[in-house]
């Protein structure tokens, strides 16, 4: 690989492009900057387009009529870094160590979207692009895409394409390529239990006055019943049982109980009774408290009884679950089991549908033999328990499908202190990219 290839990848990652915080917002639209130039660079045109929130850059080779469109996505921004303290080097310094580059971002995603920029546009110096490729590279992912659905309805004509590629997802293990044909929807919401006006002394009202993380604290845990299935009434409405064949095919994945213990530091796993690990990531919802905030959280102690408390939720989701009859259940859930001594609000968050689809119809043939013929192996096919919101959108605002060849390895530690992308996986997607283009330009042009 040149040089330039890895510094290429190294200069995108320096930018803190953390899309959730505003005091990023400046770093964001560089990194947006720092997109269009490269792309003009290797003579692709792009444009940034502003939008409520983050920019998304829009990039298009050379247009050759009649021939195939591929539209690749994926996103600039990254997900916080903190605690800062648990890194054993700046996040947005990154580092490269017997091949392994650790930062922010390296995974998710600037290292799997650059390698299909390098991909490309290694292709067209070459001579041997035969087809449309748009970039839409957005900067709102980790939050949920808010903005993305009016641009692509807006530059439905524009975006037209064949089919949508994202290397945005998992690879099984080191060295087994992966072709991911279902995610998890997601839908968030933050429920705040407010109690007194002001935080208390807790010996003077204590006992008499509800406190409101007791009163919070009592309906998180109805939250889930004894077989840890989620208690929120309706909320299985829609799932559909997983099929003998797929339960079939995960459980000769390379993946034990064990794997899971090892990867998340945990002691031991719990889940919904009944399902595999690997099933309940993969293909069961769930409820997630992600954040839980309440009270005195400084040194020492201090008899309050707090004013108020709040949990930050997401549910995630399988295909044919509402995410809006989800978060409907979810608030109605709240009310019904609140303590009439608190005043219960809850805010909506983000919120997408899960994606599903057929691995074997469309291009997948030509996905999966590019997946082959660039790691030797025959692909796994798995669904995952991430979501990329957009996806399911692709589908419904521009009638294409999706295919989801990631390069995060199982150790990756996205959304975590010490995010790693090995370099391989690096050169491994900038050649799936020349061989998948390679196989979608063949099928067409035989296709006639
Ligand atoms: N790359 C992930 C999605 C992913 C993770 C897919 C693991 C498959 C396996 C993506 O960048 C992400 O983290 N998405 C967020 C979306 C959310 C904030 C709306 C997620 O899944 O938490
Ligand atoms: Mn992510």
């Amino acid at each position: 690989m040149a040089k330039s290839t890895l510094e290429d990848l190294l200069d995108f990652i320096r930018h803190p492009s953390i899309s959730t915080d505003p005091s990023y917002n400046e770093a964001m639209r560089q990194c947006a900057e720092w997109l269009k130039t490269w792309f003009e660079g290797k003579k692709i045109t792009a444009e940034i387009h502003q939008t409520a929130g983050h920019p998304v850059v829009l990039a298009e080779t050379p247009k050759i009529a009649g021939a195939p469109t591929v539209l690749i996505y994926g996103h600039y921004d990254v997900q916080p870094v903190d605690p800062l303290e648990l890194w054993d080097s700046h996040p947005f310094d990154p580092t490269v160590k017997d091949g392994i580059i650790t930062a922010r971002g390296a995974t998710d995603n600037k290292g799997q979207i650059m390698a299909h920029m390098q991909g490309v546009a290694e292709l067209l110096e070459r001579g041997e692009l035969a087809l449309n490729v748009i970039f839409l590279i957005e900067g709102e992912e980790e939050i949920g895409s808010p903005n993305l659905t009016p641009f692509l309805e807006a530059q439905r004509d524009r975006l037209a394409c064949d089919v949508v590629v994202v290397s945005d997802t998992g690879m099984v293990g080191p060295g087994v390529p992966t072709m991911t044909y279902g995610l998890r929807g997601v839908a968030a919401l933050e429920v705040v239990f407010h109690g007194p006006s002001m935080d208390l002394h807790s010996g003077m009202y204590g006992g008499a006055v509800m406190n409101p993380a007791t009163a919070l604290a009592r309906v998180l845990a109805k939250m889930h019943d004894d077989q840890l299935r989620v208690a929120i009434p309706g909320f299985y409405d829609e799932v559909k049982p997983l099929e003998a064949w797929e339960r079939e095919a995960w459980a000769k994945l390379p993946v034990s109980e064990e794997t899971y213990v090892k990867l998340s530091g945990a002691p031991a796993l719990d889940g919904e009774a009944g399902y595999s690990a690997v099933e309940r990531i993969a293909g069961r919802p769930t409820a997630e408290i992600n954040g839980l905030t309440s009270g005195y959280q400084g040194v020492g102690t201090k008899t309050v009884l707090p004013s108020q408390a709040r949990a930050k939720i997401t549910f995630r989701l399988t295909p044919h679950q509402d995410p809006e009859k989800i978060l409907l259940a979810a608030e109605q859930f709240f009310r019904d089991h609140a303590s009439p001594a608190v005043t219960v609000v809850v805010e909506r968050g983000h919120y997408a549908a899960a994606y599903y689809v057929d691995p074997h119809a469309g291009f997948a043939k030509e996905a999966q033999s590019a997946l082959k013929s660039t790691w030797g192996r025959e692909p796994a096919l798995v669904r995952e328990g991430g979501s990329i919101p957009i996806v399911q959108v692709f589908k419904d605002a521009l009638g294409v499908e999706t295919l989801l060849l990631g390069l995060a390895l199982p150790d990756c530690r996205a959304h975590s202190p010490n995010e790693t992308f090995p370099i391989e996986n690096y050169e491994k997607g900038i050649l799936l990219n020349q061989n998948l283009l390679q196989n979608i330009t063949n099928a067409t042009v035989s296709a006639g």
